[in-house]
Order: C-alpha cells, then structure tokens, then sequence
C-alpha cells in the first residue's frame, strides 16, 4: 500500500508527531501482534501492540484524540474477524462467542487509555456486548464509534496486504455486507445505535455515498465515513502516473464524502489533507 508501513511503537510515535504538527488531531490504531493464533489473544493483551502504542501516544500527546480499531482478524492465524470452528474441513465464523473476545479487547483499550473503541467486525450484538463491558469495567464515559454499515468490499485489498489479514480461507461474506443492499445497512446501524454506538460509519466511503446520505439523513447521528485502502491507493498510482492531479483528486472526493452526510473522513491521505488546507 503506497505510503503505508507497519511501524513500532517508536516510530509510530514518530509518524504521530508528523501529523500533529500538520495539524491532525485524531488518530485510529490498527495492531500487528508479532504472533498470531486461532484465539487472537495478542487482540486483549495488556502488552499488546495497541496496547502499548495507545499508552505511548497519550503519554506523548495528551490532546490528541486516540481511536482503536476493534477486531480480531489481524491476529488470527486464520485471518478472519471472529472465532473460526472447523467441522469436515469446513470454517465458520461463530458470531456469539466472539462478542467476549472482543468486548474484552475493547475493555483493554480503554485500560491503555483509549478515547474511542472502533469495532469494526460486523457480528451481530458486539456494539451491546462492547457497551456492557465498558461500562461495568467502569468506562462508561468511553464513546464507541461502529462500523455500522461496513460492505464486503474488494476496495480492503491493499489494507489487508499491509496489514497481513487477508482471510486464509473463505471470505468476510458471512459477516460483512452484501454490497447491493442497501435497506440493510439502514437496519445495521439502527442496531448499532439501540446497542449503544455514539458514531456510526459507513465504509468504504466513495462506492456507498448513497448509503452515508441515508444514515446522515435517517438517522441524524455523529457519522464517520472511511475512505479505505482501495480508494487511497488506486488515487496514489493513477497520480504516479500522471494520470490525475493528485490533490484535486482526493480533495474532490473528500468534499464528496462531507457533501453526503459524512462529519467524520478517515483518510490515509489526512496528513496531506492538513497541509492541504492549512495552505488554503
Ligand atoms: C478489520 C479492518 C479492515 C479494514 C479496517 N478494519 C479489513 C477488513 O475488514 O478486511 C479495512 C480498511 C481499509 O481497507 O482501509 N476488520
Ligand atoms: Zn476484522
């Protein structure tokens, strides 16, 4: 993925104080575990990578606002968003008994010190379960921006490369959304909302503007939209290779994104963005 690196807690300090200093005041943290297994224990360590990254940023920028990203699938083994059984060679996610594992990683967050939990799995009920956990671990100040209505999306390819979570088996079909349905995602982020999420999101961001108008509209709630790896990346090479004005670009479909409804972009282009602006 262009421009996108695993880093260390130190040199994600680093990149965190680049973005600062152009002016972004919020980050969202994905972990790397050095070791995956089919338990995702790295996900709810209280040494794990995010763990340790989220204390290490809130120790070095107390304003800035730290977000995680709540899954599971980077440190599976099996690469998929929730617990896998196995019966005549055939994998299924299991969608209840992952709630725990995952309000247990949300929990761990927050312990570390972060100012949101983004769970981004799509099982039913992991907004409700995250809501209970937090609040009887007495984080109930700790908002939860969901990915509410998250699609099935060939637009992760470059994500899951980078981040080494490309599913080993099957595909996210059973629990992310089917992309030409769009009542669907309306009833997801309902459901989100009477589980208790504070913000919701639609992701990707530029294929779904229809849906980010309609939550926006429906529903009137905090809504994010994530401009994903996918659409950063094909904007990245086609501007490599001269075919598109970078800035004019990406800017062009940020605003896109706001004009649909969106009060919150997660870009991987923000620093860019920041400086973009500050430049008038
Ligand atoms: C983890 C997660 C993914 C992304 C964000 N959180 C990957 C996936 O669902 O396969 C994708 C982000 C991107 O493509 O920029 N569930
Ligand atoms: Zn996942």
């Amino acid at each position: 993925m262009p421009g996108v690196f695993q880093l260390s807690v130190d040199e994600a300090v680093r990149e965190v104080s680049g973005a600062v200093a152009v002016g972004v005041n919020a980050v969202l943290l994905f972990g790397i575990p050095a070791k995956k297994d089919d338990r995702a224990t790295g996900a709810y360590a209280k040494n794990g990578i995010v763990q340790k990254a989220v204390r290490a940023l809130k120790n070095e920028f107390p304003e800035l606002l730290v977000i995680t990203d709540v899954c599971l699938c980077e440190y599976m083994s099996h690469g998929h968003c929730g617990i896998v059984s196995v019966t005549r060679g055939q994998g299924k996610v299991l969608n209840d008994p992952s709630l725990r594992l995952l309000a247990r990683t949300a929990v761990s967050h927050a312990e570390a010190g972060a100012d949101i939990v983004a769970p981004s799995d799509m099982m039913d009920g992991r907004v409700g379960a995250i809501r209970m956990a937090l609040d009887g671990a007495g984080f109930s100040d700790t908002p939860i921006m969901s990915y509410a209505a998250k699609y099935a999306s060939a637009y992760y390819g470059p994500f899951r490369d980078a981040a080494d979570s490309a599913p080993k088996f099957g595909d996210r079909r059973s629990y992310q959304m089917d992309a030409a349905n769009a009542e669907e995602a309306l009833r997801e982020v309902q459901l989100d909302l009477e589980e208790g999420a504070d913000i919701v999101m639609v992701k990707p961001a530029l294929a779904y503007l229809d849906i980010l108008y309609r939550v926006k509209k429906t529903f009137g709630y905090p809504t994010a939209a994530y401009a994903v790896s996918g659409e950063y990346s094909m904007m990245k090479a086609a501007a490599a290779n001269g075919w598109v004005d970078e800035r004019a670009v990406i800017m062009e479909s940020l605003l896109g994104m706001r004009r649909a409804g969106a009060d919150i972009i997660i870009t991987y282009a923000a620093c860019d963005v920041a400086r973009w602006l500050a430049d008038g």
